[in-house]
């Protein structure tokens, strides 16, 4: 991903034609992600050092006590943070420097050196954190010149000293053992009983000389190896082929994060990565079974790791969260709040909305907020997603509303408008209003509303709701699920993807099937990807279930610009 949000996504091919020529575009960054950018790196260092210490007081704050914290810089930025970072978590707190070499030799340089490593800058947050030594084996040349010894098998190995300092040991070392006895202040260092199972196993060292002082024989594989230094050298970044790849410019290799959580957490302890790009710490993390939280301001880092992650062999279930509210809580207040009381910020706001979509405010009901085109709208809140019973309320409202005055709308007909939608929402909702004899629409309420300057130049558009129609089919236990069409709004998608694109499958990235949801988290039971063997997506899915009764499946699409599509079904197994 370029540092300024824009990405590479892929159109799949054309399952029903021979041609094998996958298009890829360029997503350009949305607003939000331009002003993320503008806000680090808009007044070059000076913008990015003071967003980078409101970020660092941050993650002091949510550390735990006794918790580590890895900051992993470009080499161009890394002196000026470091004071940063010591100012905040104190210079007594600064561990180590690590310099990472991630690149090979640069053959291209000229009139400077290459530049090959990162800094990571180690610090904890007090005296009392985790440390569990790692270390590296020992490479040939080190092991060619202290393991200077032979024996008969020509398996190298060092002499260590049988003898130690009489402070040291216990009583009852001091002995003649084969004729020999330490002397001075000196005694073995084992027992007489270990001294002799040694002397059996053969790892006892006799020099030639006779009387000659023996020793003990050490094994490179008897010694756990080096203990890591601060010069990490044995991975390097991921090349263009590596099996780890997932297509994310920025990706780092897995083992650098397992060696960092392995040293400094435990299975269980809870691990943060605010800026995890494609997902590698939480995926570290969850094969080493601690606990993650990870986020990411772009779309496409959330879906890689939502891909990634699911990709791990019983993986445990994990949720997505989207915390636009409080961008959304904070905007709203900003812009129509003031001294103002919530009832008044709440009807300015709506009437912002209704302006943008080019519909009239109306008066005096609750649910109803204006009128377009003879259809009634409804304008959902920043605060929470809308669901089914916004629109039984919407319906029964809507009833009461029809032939009474001029607001009367003249088709049965409301426009949904929301940030967000409950995802069960398309089929409940849409099943109870034409019960009601209501034709709803669900339209999102777009993120760049959010930015003055996109309002200002006017090029708000409102999408409805990508639609997905799935066919639901049973043999005794087993249902058999279908894709049958998958229509995604036109929302920032640009005209030649929309030309590239001849068929409807080729607008999924990967879907995923929870079989039995209990109207909490999605859990992931199944899922079905392109891989690089087989470039075709599977459009059925199945499931035997054990036991007789009523489930509701949840069906989730990833589409290929990293948004979810879900739906809920209900089946009754026999
Ligand atoms: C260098 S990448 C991390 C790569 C990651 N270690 C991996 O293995 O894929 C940095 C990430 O930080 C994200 N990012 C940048 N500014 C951010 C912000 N203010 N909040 C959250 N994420 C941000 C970017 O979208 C990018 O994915």
């Amino acid at each position: 991903m370029g540092a300024d949000f824009s990405y590479n996504a892929t159109i799949p091919d054309n399952p029903h034609t021979d041609e094998n020529e996958t298009v890829s575009f360029v997503k350009e960054p949305n607003v939000i992600e331009v002003k993320a950018y503008r806000d680090t790196w808009g007044r070059g260092l000076d913008s990015y050092l003071s967003w980078f210490y409101e970020t660092v007081v941050i993650l002091y704050e949510s550390l735990a006590d006794n918790g580590s914290i890895y900051i992993h810089l470009d080499y161009n930025i890394g002196h000026y943070a470091k004071a940063i970072i010591d100012e905040v978590f104190g210079r007594e707190n600064f561990k180590n420097e690590i310099s990472w070499k991630r690149t090979s030799a640069h053959a291209n340089v000229t009139a400077r050196y290459g530049n090959v490593h990162d800094v990571i800058f180690y610090y904890t947050k007090s005296e009392n954190f985790t440390w569990n030594q790692q270390y590296v084996p020992y490479s040939q040349e080190y092991i060619d010149t202290f393991f200077d010894q032979a024996d008969e098998n020509g398996r190298r190995y060092a002499r260590r000293d049988l003898t130690a300092g009489m402070d040291r040991a216990s009583k009852g070392q001091k002995y003649t053992w084969r004729g020999i006895t330490p002397t001075g202040s000196r005694c073995w260092v084992y027992t007489k009983d270990k001294m002799d199972a040694l002397d059996a196993d053969g790892k006892i060292h006799w020099p030639k000389k006779v009387g000659g002082m023996p020793r003990l024989k050490l094994y490179p594989e008897d010694l756990p190896g080096i203990p890591v230094q601060d010069l990490w050298s044995d991975f390097s970044q991921l090349h263009n082929l590596a099996a780890e790849r997932v297509g994310y410019p920025t990706q780092k290799p897995e083992a650098l994060l397992e060696r960092i959580l392995k040293v400094s957490s435990n299975e269980n302890d809870l691990i943060l990565d605010c800026f995890g790009g494609s997902g590698t710490t939480a995926v570290a993390a969850e094969k080493l079974n601690r606990r993650w939280i990870t986020c990411d301001l772009g779309r496409f880092a959330i879906n890689t790791s939502r891909k990634r992650l699911l990709s791990i062999p019983d993986v445990k279930p994990f949720i997505v969260q989207n915390l636009g509210k409080y961008e959304r809580q904070a905007w709203q207040a900003a812009e129509f709040g003031g001294e103002k009381k919530a009832a008044a910020m709440v009807s300015q706001y709506r009437r912002f909305i209704l302006d943008l979509y080019r519909a009239r405010p109306i008066e005096g009901y609750n649910w109803l907020h204006g009128i377009k085109g003879g259809r009634m709208v409804h304008v959902g809140s920043v605060d929470s997603p809308i669901s089914p019973n916004d629109v039984t309320q919407i319906a029964i409202e809507f009833k009461k509303a029809m032939g009474t005055g001029e607001d009367a709308p003249s088709i049965t007909a409301v426009d949904v408008l929301g940030w967000d939608f409950a995802f069960e929402l398309n089929e409940v909702a849409t099943q109870q209003a034409a019960q009601a004899g209501i034709a709803v629409k669900f339209v999102r309420i777009p993120r760049e509303i959010l930015e003055k300057k996109a309002v200002e130049q006017g090029d708000i558009k409102f999408f409805e709701l990508a639609a997905l129609s799935v066919d639901i089919h049973k043999k005794s236990k087993e249902v058999i699920l279908t894709l049958k069409d998958f229509i995604i709004p036109p929302d920032d998608v640009p005209a030649e993807v929309q030309k590239a694109i001849t068929h409807w499958s080729q607008w999924i990235d990967y879907w995923a099937v929870d079989w039995d949801n209990k109207d909490d988290t999605f859990h992931n039971m199944w899922q079905t990807y392109r891989t690089r063997q087989d470039k075709t997506l599977k459009l059925k899915g199945s499931h035997a279930y054990e036991e007789s009764g009523e489930y509701t499946v949840m069906v989730k699409v990833i589409d290929i610009l990293g948004n979810d599509t879900t739906k809920a079904l209900k089946v009754t197994v026999p």
